[in-house]
């Protein structure tokens, strides 16, 4: 088979990036070759993001950026992936009449089928999940498994030889129905996957040099599964990860508020792997505004929930996620959300304007009645205020020695040292030096080191801080990968 070329660019969540990283597996396991310049590559692969509008729009106008390619080179294959080919898939064909072919998060184990079908019938093709008409003839063939699970089981033929950092699928889809999301409807209703395939799969990581996981799901501590006559939950999956050699720390994310139980927090206390950071979106600071929002919890349990949590997990990194503008929001609602920025001391926050998407409770019962203007200065009010409360609890890392996994080079360091250079300041370290890593609770932190400490685990002085990273020196030089690490 002649070696084709395929471009896939990824826009939107982690979930995305372990779908893309997937999808890629297949095609390099079908003979394609990953490249970085899209005008020349056989296949151009999107994997969109339907949570904001603005998601959207951007996808459009990356599509469109592939027109004239695609006129210059009709046999090139446009292809749209993810939440966006699920939700809108004949506006995509009519707004970007290039696409060849469009194909929701849940089918994606088709791509290598589908894009041989292209090439042979030049005909466009759509593949979506069961809950919607069956037009793909792929899909008609129709199978009885849970489809894009053997994307996953797929995953150990496409991986690199040695990564230190790795995603692990735990739960797909979301039954929760927050009124604003559109997860629901695009990567359908909540399914777990067995424990058994999960504990294999941080193996198989493990024995390519993983030493931190993190689980994804979208509300990790709703994981349900049952084995011989119990229930299998995110407690028993953290312990039975804690077992498995070579892995170091284990995160999850994301969880949802209104059913986290102590257990998990106590865990992160008592198993030493796991680590001590909770993402935890609140979405508004109003008990009204968290009830027009169908959140089912109040502020006082969710504060209440952040108190407990720092009560048994001392060190524990708190972030979470807003949205400002959401329908009807009110002076004293938005206030509501700074009163609990300025109480919470969050690590850090994500802050997302409303956008109504369609097909949502929001959309169709609630006025998207602020303006955007008006979400605008809520949004920088709020990062504002959360970028004081960074700075200010940063401080106390001054003088302390943090462990962190090292990444790689720092991008914001040569960012700013080009900007530097750009005004003809004297910099005074060299492009080389800087990496970046971060802390069992998230920090991210920035050191001169060498490449060699890329993927081992440094301690880490801490001499200064900014709101979004700790600045500091190699305490001593770990020699790689732990002793428990090097046996796989
Ligand atoms: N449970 C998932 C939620 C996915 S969406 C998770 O936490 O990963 C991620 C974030 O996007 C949400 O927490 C919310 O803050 C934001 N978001 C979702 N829908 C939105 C919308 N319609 N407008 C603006 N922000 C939205
Ligand atoms: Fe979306 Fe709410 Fe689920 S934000 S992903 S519907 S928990």
């Amino acid at each position: 088979m002649a070696i084709r070329t395929v471009y896939l660019e990824t826009m939107g969540c982690q979930m995305n990036s372990l779908d893309s990283e997937l999808v890629l597996g297949q095609l390099r396991a079908h003979g394609y070759e990953p490249v970085r310049d899209p005008s020349a590559a056989d296949v151009v692969l999107i994997n969109t993001c339907s949570v904001r509008d603005h998601a959207e729009q951007k996808a459009l106008s990356r599509l469109g950026s592939f027109k004239k390619s695609k006129s210059r080179r009709p046999q090139m294959v446009v292809g749209v992936i993810g939440c966006m080919a699920e939700r809108d898939p004949d506006g995509i064909l009519r707004k970007t009449p290039h696409v060849d072919l469009v194909c929701g998060p849940g089918e994606l184990n088709k791509i290598p089928a589908m894009i041989d079908e292209v090439l042979e019938t030049r005909g466009k093709l759509v593949a979506l999940s069961d809950n919607h008409s069956r037009r793909n003839s792929l899909l008609k063939r129709a199978s009885e498994f849970d489809s894009v699970e053997a994307l996953d089981l797929s995953r150990s033929a496409g991986l690199p030889q040695r990564l230190h950092h790795a995603y692990i699928r735990i739960q797909r889809g979301c039954d929760k129905f927050c009124t604003f999301c559109v997860v629901p409807f695009t990567r359908g209703p909540e399914r777990c996957r067995p424990p058994d395939r999960i504990v294999g799969e941080a193996r198989m990581l493990a024995d390519r040099g993983a030493m931190e996981v993190t689980l994804l799901g979208q509300t990790v501590n709703s994981y349900a599964y049952p084995e011989n006559g119990r229930t299998i939950r995110l407690l028993d999956l953290l312990e039975r990860l804690s077992a498995v050699g070579g892995i170091q720390r284990v995160r999850f994310v994301t969880s949802y508020p209104g059913d986290f139980t102590d257990d998990i927090l106590q865990a992160m206390r008592d198993l030493p792997k796991v680590c001590e950071y909770l993402h935890i979106p609140v979405q508004s600071g109003s008990d009204a505004v968290l009830e027009r929002m169908n959140r089912r919890y109040t502020i006082a349990r969710f504060v209440d929930l952040l108190d407990r949590a720092r009560e048994i997990v001392p060190d524990i990194s708190l972030a979470t996620d807003f949205i400002v503008g959401f329908c009807g929001e009110t002076d004293e609602e938005f206030q509501a959300s700074r009163n609990l920025v300025e109480r919470a001391r969050f690590k850090n926050i994500f802050c997302f304007k409303y956008s109504p998407r369609p097909g949502t409770v929001a959309d169709k019962r609630l006025a998207d009645d602020v303006p955007d203007a008006v979400k605008r200065q809520r949004n920088v009010a709020l990062l504002k205020l959360q970028e004081g409360v960074s700075l200010e609890d940063n401080q106390r890392w001054i003088g302390q020695t943090v462990e962190v996994l090292v990444e790689g080079y720092s991008k914001a360091a040569l960012r700013s040292q080009e900007a530097e250079q750009s005004r003809g300041a004297e910099v005074g370290w060299r492009r080389s030096d800087q990496f970046v890593g971060r802390t069992r609770g998230d920090h991210i932190v920035v050191f001169p080191g060498a490449e060699r400490h890329i993927g081992t685990l440094q301690q880490i002085r801490i001499r200064s801080v900014t709101a979004l990273t700790l600045l500091g020196e190699l305490e001593s030089d770990s020699p790689g990968p732990s002793k428990e690490h090097t046996h796989a």
